[in-house]
């Protein structure tokens, strides 16, 4: 799945400051390929205090090679996102449901606040969507107001709290029908 993308958008350097109008932004999605780890790791290494490890990224590709997907321009990754979808049984009707569940999503801190981060979420939505998953959720720490905002943007709600999850912090649980 190549999907090339071509959008006229806004950039700011700083969130709260006035929006300036910029020039193009191409970027294009596809899957995750091998080559991208090490761009990868190094976006993940300045975007958590825990980041994951590359065998982390390995084990979620070779689960589900389309739920991983990265941002490129000019060939230099970007962004990325990944999603894994959960099959589980209703307690009542016993009625299979799928869901999606985004376990990762980081834009390169040069390049945030450009709108990568907005076409990474769409895509993976779509792809969701196509794998016929009812919903999305995701765990965000409580603590990061840029990300809760971001997604809340996306039409993402926040629908409870998982204590502790992060150890030294409580997740916020958000979720969006699809
Ligand atoms: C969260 C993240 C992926 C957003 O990516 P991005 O490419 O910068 O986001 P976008 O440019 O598409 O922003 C879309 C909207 O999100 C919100 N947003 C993004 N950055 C923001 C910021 N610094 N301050 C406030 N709101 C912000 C705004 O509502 C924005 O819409 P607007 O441009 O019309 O104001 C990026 O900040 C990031 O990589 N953060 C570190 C990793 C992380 O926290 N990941 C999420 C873990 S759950």
């Amino acid at each position: 799945m190549i999907i090339t993308l071509s959008a006229l958008i806004l950039v700011r350097a700083n969130p709260h400051s006035k929006k300036q109008e910029n020039p193009k932004l191409d970027i294009q999605i596809r899957p995750f390929q091998l080559t991208d780890l090490d761009r990868i790791y190094y976006i993940e290494e300045r975007s958590f205090p825990h980041p994951w490890t590359a065998m982390d990224f390995m084990n979620i590709h070779e689960r589900d090679p389309n739920g991983f997907l990265v941002a490129v321009r000019n060939g230099e990754v970007l962004g990325y996102i990944v999603a894994e979808i959960i099959t589980s049984l209703g307690f009542r009707d016993f009625r299979s449901k799928r869901r999606g569940h985004l376990l990762n999503l980081a834009v390169h801190p040069e390049f945030r606040c450009k709108g990568i981060g907005t076409v990474l979420a769409k895509a993976i939505v779509a792809y969701l969507k196509e794998k016929r998953s009812e919903d999305v959720w995701l765990e965000v720490r409580r603590s990061n107001s840029i990300a809760r905002s971001f997604y809340s943007k996306l039409g993402f709600l926040e629908k409870g709290r998982k204590l502790r999850y992060y150890f030294n912090e409580d997740a916020i649980i958000m979720t969006k029908e699809l």
